[in-house]
């Protein structure tokens, strides 16, 4: 079977609709037919500031909310980054082979410095290079993702040629799988930024866990265009364009049969329809995530079951990695515990 891994932040108390079109849902359809890994990404998340209790209990929402949201721990491998320290050991091994120029000119780092300003850590920079490390540890052939990680799967891809290059066949060149339709949802408010949770105001996102009315009257108070139809037009009407779109994802409906749908109708109409659409996909989801996060023991089994897993493929990699540069291998029965000093 052909193998996806993807991987998810937990920085904020939920998962926007951004996340959950341009890469959740795929992620669910996904493990179907691969042998799929997903992490939640603490050790990306640290690369600015976090409150550690906060921390704690956001990994275990993103893991809620991933599993409310349909992966099934029995279909699929979830863990937790932190939780296979193999990533942090490929990501130095790979951080010795990217050029300092190359990281420079990642638009993400150069977007969020811009943000932190003199706070700008060395974890931000290699940021990336840990990401690659994620997607080769497990030889993966796809990387479920929404359109802003494009240039960072490019960084993978030429890091497993380089690897490949320089030391023999060993990694896998992973493909992006971007959903052209669903790659950048864009703020409610300001339809010419991206869905954000660290730039968009609350009014123009909508969390998965946001309760009906919440997500009525953002999707009512959502910034329209001039006019009256409801039509697709990027250039002339992207608020009423990417409303379409989220329409279209939720219902399956091609945008032209909502678009003669709604002729004639107003924005109201189609406004109020969109509205129902999302509460029927997010209320269960919220329910879901509530009742799981009600039983953190069984949860975390579930993630180190997911670890267990992902483990086991992510040392065999490593393994062949450390010989490939040359590492002295550490005899086994000379390991650290063995042979270590009485105390
Ligand atoms: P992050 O929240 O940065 O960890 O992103 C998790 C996933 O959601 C990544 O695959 C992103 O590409 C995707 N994503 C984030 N924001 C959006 C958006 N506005 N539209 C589509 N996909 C998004
Ligand atoms: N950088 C990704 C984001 O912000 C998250 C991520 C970390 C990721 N490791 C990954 C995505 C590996 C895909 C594969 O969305």
């Amino acid at each position: 079977m052909p193998r996806v891994l993807s991987g998810i932040q937990p920085t904020a108390d939920s998962f926007h609709l951004g996340n959950y079109l341009g890469a959740v849902r795929q992620w669910v359809a996904l493990q179907e037919t691969y042998d799929a890994f997903y992490c939640v990404v603490d050790l990306h998340a640290i690369t600015v500031p976090q409150d550690p209790r906060l921390l704690t209990e956001r990994t275990r929402i993103a893991a809620a909310q991933l599993l409310a949201a349909g992966l099934d721990p029995d279909k699929c491998t979830l863990f937790v980054q932190s939780h296979v320290p193999e990533h942090t050991e490929l990501a130095w091994v790979l951080g010795c082979m990217t050029g300092f120029g190359e990281a420079s000119r990642m638009t993400q780092f150069k977007d969020k410095s811009g943000k932190v300003g003199t706070e700008t850590s060395v974890g931000l920079f290699t940021y990336p290079v840990l990401q690659a490390a994620d997607i080769l540890l497990y030889l993966a052939d796809q990387v479920p993702v929404g359109e802003d990680q494009r240039q960072h799967l490019e960084l993978s891809r030429t890091l497993a040629q380089r690897f490949n290059h320089r030391f023999g066949e060993t990694f896998v060149v992973p493909q992006p799988y971007i959903l052209k339709e669903v790659a950048k949802i864009y703020d409610l408010q300001d339809p010419s930024a991206k869905m954000s949770k660290s730039s968009s105001s609350p009014q123009g996102i909508i969390d998965v866990l946001d309760t009906p009315d919440v997500i009525r009257r953002k999707i009512s108070r959502a910034v329209t265009d001039t006019g009256s139809e409801v039509r697709a037009d990027e250039a002339e009407k992207p608020g009423v364009t990417n409303l379409l779109r989220i329409y279209s994802a939720l219902s399956g409906d091609p945008v032209e049969a909502i678009e003669a749908r709604y002729a004639g109708a107003g924005y109201g109409a189609f406004k109020k329809d969109l509205a129902e659409q999302l509460v029927a996909t997010f209320a269960p989801i919220r329910e879901r995530t509530n009742a799981i996060l009600a039983d953190p023991p069984a949860l975390d089994r579930i993630l180190a079951r997911g670890a267990g897993r992902a483990g086991k493929v992510a040392a065999e990699t490593m393994t062949a990695v450390r010989n490939r540069i040359g590492l002295l291998p550490a005899t086994p029965s000379l390991s650290r515990t063995a042979v270590a000093d009485p105390p």
